[in-house]
């Protein structure tokens, strides 16, 4: 799917494709460096992150496994609603391992705070967040996120795994929609 498949749906493109990519290398060299020699497993957080895992997950050149978690936090509109549920846990126990998770985008952080407690409560020998996009907001919750890739304006983003009403998550980029999509 591209930019002309979104006929009028398409506001702008706002990270194109090529730039993802060249920040998905920065992030990767510097997770091999930090991660050097140790075992990785990095965790998915469903769906958003399926595209950011895939291509950082064959970006990197230390070895990692890999497990996903899914939670919900938003439902169908464009809001946080505050409330965070496990949908599906981890197959993996994670205690003594250094986990890293993978997260599409930071906009309240209040699905990663808690699932950073949830996660630390479990004793992994180490917990990190890769985050692919970040929104002012984000700031507001104590949440330190060691690698970050964009920070973006305070705007309703989809593409490259993230979605509007389980739309748009097939785009290669990330853009913004034009009002009519949302019924504006
Ligand atoms: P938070 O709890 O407000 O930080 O948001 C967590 C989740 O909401 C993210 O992992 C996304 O799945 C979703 N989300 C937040 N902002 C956007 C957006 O702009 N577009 C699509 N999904 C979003
Ligand atoms: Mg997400």
């Amino acid at each position: 799917m591209d930019e002309k498949d979104m006929g009028t749906d398409l506001a702008k493109v706002l990270i194109s494709k090529d730039e993802i990519d060249a920040k998905l290398a920065e992030l990767a060299e510097r997770i091999d460096a930090d991660y050097r020699g140790e075992d990785v497993l990095i965790v998915g957080v469903l769906k958003g992150a399926v595209m950011v895992m895939a291509d950082l997950a064959r970006t990197l050149h230390t070895p990692v496994t890999m497990d996903w978690m899914a939670v919900s936090s938003y439902g169908m509109g464009t809001k946080s609603s505050g409330v965070v549920r496990i949908l599906k846990d981890l197959d993996t126990d994670i205690s003594g391992k250094h986990v890293l998770i993978v997260e599409d985008i930071i906009d309240s952080g209040l699905t990663l705070s808690w699932l950073l407690s949830n996660l630390r409560s479990r004793g992994p020998a180490s917990l990190e967040i890769c985050a692919l996009l970040r929104k002012p907001d984000a700031a507001k919750v104590d949440i330190d996120v060691k690698y970050v890739g964009f920070d973006i304006p305070n705007e309703f983003v989809v593409g490259y795994g993230l979605d509007f009403a389980e739309k748009y998550r097939n785009l290669p980029f990330v853009g913004t929609l034009a009002p009519h999509v949302y019924g504006g």
